[in-house]
């Protein structure tokens, strides 16, 4: 049989905890006659410690300077040119701070993914640990999803859930959704790269099934 590769690139900001998860789980490896290979990690933040993790596992680092360019739009043409060079099957959103243009997510539309640290549709947007707590909600998580033109409205693939307890802090929170983020995040990848999961007329489809029927508003 012949074996296919399949092509990630990843972006960045900070930690890159999911980034690791990632590498420890999908690459360089063989899986199923798939072979995935994180061809590069880029950061718009030059000291994003997830760039040490890249350089650490071999992986081609780039750093795209917002401060070099003056719109959105052109720190997008940047980041398009670059991901066009690589030959990308998947752009995977780990940590990556930034709101995308829609030139950008139409340009690679249906093979961008992102984790987002809440169960969304609830708490789109920052500082979502604080306020599930202030919102006094017992139940709080992770979801996966297709990135579309809308911030973290695009449909969703797959959740995790926490429990929130009463003497939780922002930091004990988000730590237990980490570690969840890490468990869906790889898994999500995995089908996608094995044409198990795909966006179609903004629904998430896994084996044929769509998964989440979710309706701007
Ligand atoms: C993760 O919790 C991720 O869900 C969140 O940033 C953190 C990155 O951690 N992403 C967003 O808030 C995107 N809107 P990491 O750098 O350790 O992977």
């Amino acid at each position: 049989m012949t074996k296919h590769t399949k092509k990630i690139v990843v972006l960045i900001s900070g930690s890159g905890s999911n980034l690791q998860a990632i590498i420890d789980k999908l690459h360089n490896k063989t899986i199923d006659n798939v072979a995935i290979e994180i061809t590069a990690v880029i950061s718009n933040k030059k000291h994003a410690f997830g760039l040490e993790r890249a350089k650490k596992a071999s992986i081609q680092t780039i750093f795209v300077d917002a401060k070099k360019v003056n719109s959105r739009e052109a720190f997008d043409q940047q980041l398009i040119k670059e991901i066009n060079v690589l030959q990308t099957d998947l752009i995977v959103l780990a940590g990556f701070m930034r709101i995308l243009t829609a030139a950008f997510v139409r340009r690679f539309s249906g093979k961008i993914l992102n984790i987002h640290p809440s169960l969304l549709p609830k708490y789109t947007g920052l500082n979502t640990h604080q306020r599930v707590i202030d919102a006094k909600e017992n139940e709080h998580g992770a979801s996966v999803h297709f990135v579309t033109e809308t911030l973290d409205s695009g449909p969703v693939v797959l959740q995790a859930k926490v429990p929130i307890y009463k003497e939780d802090t922002e930091q004990e929170l988000a730590k237990r959704v980490l570690i969840q983020e890490h468990q869906i995040y790889p898994l999500a990848i995995q089908w996608f790269l094995f044409s198990r999961l795909k966006m179609q007329d903004d629904h998430a489809i896994l084996d044929g099934n769509i998964l989440s029927i979710y309706s701007h508003d």
